[in-house]
């Protein structure tokens, strides 16, 4: 049998054909030396390949079918919900995103395996946005608050939040495609989506969601598959010496632009979207980014002369504090966001307090003054408090707060005449290397220079069906909600910080 198999295996490659008719022109070439002949990541026949996806698939649709019927919504915890408007479509987009990379490695390498185990691949990450669709189709249809799943992608897209994901998950498939596979296959895959993709379902599960937990655990499961096409390049990579240079730079750029935008986003969602926490974020990262990925699979490609990230001390102590920060970010900006925020309280005081010790001195005071503003009676918003709207990172595109507001990283480079906003050592090296990949990079509040609050909401599409009632809410249990109206009465007109300062 075991023979016949590999031969059946051998016989699925017949299908792949090589560039002897045309002449194969990528987008982008390669500067690595990649050997003609792999060790096959991607061992498995294909039709045992549809046969074990479409179980996966009859399980998770089977469970959101049934879902519907035990009311499963109804338990949920809506604060848990709510984070998912902005998480499902970030996940999409990078989903959409390694799609297209890997139709670039396929029409780019020589190496037979690899376009094997990528075309598998690619059938993956589109079965990953099917799922994530569906999912997003069941709150739809029976989450008791809709408004903003309705507008999925699109309201990712022209949030701030989006750009982050954009520019994150670009990097699959923009560039020298090895470079691409470096990101996603080694850094994003094996290195950051167990946090997202396994962790995350714990929190999901503790708040009364299975179903994300189930989505996310299916789409988990191609994973594994995904990080073995990484570790079959990289390997096949390490074998010659000239590559090793260029290797180790690019894990050093993926790694930093990936602990920047996923820190961030999923610190956050788990921390602040939560009434229930497993674990903390900063727990989760230890075990999986320090221990596993860097002191595990990373440290056993040392012999080959690739080395750790030298930034995973900076990225580790910014891991303490950048998801906090965001929490107040977004809260603060709560009118431009497409899902409802909700105020931290004190249980939440004592468990952040306890997780991260010097949390309250930074941050309690910020959430008293937050739920004070609320009541759309008041007449203000937390904005109005602020001396500027922060800048955003040209790299990373998050806000220049971060780590903390009181002990940030912001610096201003300029750059043929012009100014740019970056947060960090890490971006500012980034942006020194490859400027032409981030300098044409537009920011949120470059586009609203000067318009009222009210219109940008219009602009954006965060209303209700009725057309006034704003989609953002600054609390999950509202007396009256805040509508069009409310916010124009209060005069509010961006001011992008890098043309005032
Ligand atoms: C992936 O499916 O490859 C993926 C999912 C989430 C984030 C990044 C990558
Ligand atoms: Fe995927
Ligand atoms: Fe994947």
């Amino acid at each position: 049998m075991a023979s016949s198999l590999i031969q059946l295996h051998e016989k699925t490659k017949a299908y792949d054909w090589l560039y002897t008719s045309v002449q194969q022109r990528p987008k982008f070439e390669t500067k690595y030396k990649l050997p003609k002949k792999g060790k096959d990541p991607f061992r498995t026949l294909v039709r045992d390949y549809m046969k074990m996806e479409a179980e996966k698939d009859d399980r998770t649709y089977g469970f959101l079918d049934g879902a519907i019927r035990t009311r499963e919504t109804t338990k949920m915890d809506p604060r848990f919900v709510e984070v998912m408007k902005v998480i499902i479509p970030l996940l999409t987009n990078a989903e959409y995103q390694a799609v297209a990379g890997c139709g670039m490695v396929i029409s780019t390498v020589q190496n037979q395996e690899m376009r094997q185990g990528y075309a598998a691949q690619m059938i993956d990450e589109v079965r990953h946005a099917q799922l994530e669709m569906s999912l997003r189709n069941f709150y739809v249809k029976h989450y008791r608050d809709p408004a903003g799943f309705d507008i999925g992608q699109r309201g990712l897209y022209q949030h701030p939040a989006g750009l982050v994901s954009i520019g994150e998950f670009q990097h699959f498939n923009t560039g020298d495609p090895l470079d691409c596979i470096v990101d996603l296959n080694i850094v994003v895959e094996t290195g950051f989506t167990n946090i997202l993709l396994v962790a995350m379902p714990q929190v999901a599960v503790r708040n009364g969601d299975n179903a994300l937990a189930s989505t996310m655990l299916s789409i988990q499961s191609d994973e594994a598959r995904h990080m073995a096409n990484g570790y079959g390049m990289i390997m096949a990579l390490v074998g010659e010496p000239d590559n090793i240079p260029m290797l180790n730079e690019t894990l050093e750029r993926s790694f930093w632009h990936a602990h920047k935008a996923l820190d961030a986003a999923v610190g956050w969602a788990t921390e602040y979207g939560a009434h229930d926490r497993p674990w903390s974020y900063k727990e989760q990262w230890n075990e999986w980014v320090v221990d596993d990925f860097v002191g595990g699979f990373i440290d056993g490609l040392y012999e080959f002369g690739v080395k750790p990230p030298s930034r995973l001390g900076a990225a580790a102590e910014e891991v303490t504090w950048t998801h906090h920060t965001m929490g107040q970010v977004f809260s603060a900006m709560w009118p431009l966001n497409f899902w409802r925020s909700d105020a931290m309280g004190p249980a939440d005081f004592e468990w952040f307090e306890s997780k991260y010790p010097g949390w309250s001195a930074a941050y309690q005071g910020y959430w008293e003054g937050y739920k004070a503003l609320a009541d759309p009676a008041g007449g203000r918003i937390m904005l109005q408090e602020l001396p500027a709207l922060p800048p955003i990172c040209q790299v990373c595109q998050l806000p220049c707060v971060v780590p903390r507001m009181d002990i940030n990283t912001f610096r201003i480079v300029a750059l043929d005449g012009k100014n740019y906003a970056l947060c960090s050592e890490g971006c500012e090296w980034i942006f020194s290397k490859w400027p032409a990949a981030y300098k044409g990079r537009k920011q949120f509040w470059e586009r609203y220079h000067g318009w009222d609050l009210a219109d940008v909401i219009l602009d954006l599409g965060y209303v209700r069906p009725d057309g006034k009632t704003l989609i953002g809410q600054p609390l999950l249990e509202m007396e009256r909600h805040w509508t069009i109206d409310d916010i124009r009465r209060l005069g509010y007109e961006i001011k992008d910080p890098m043309q005032t300062a």
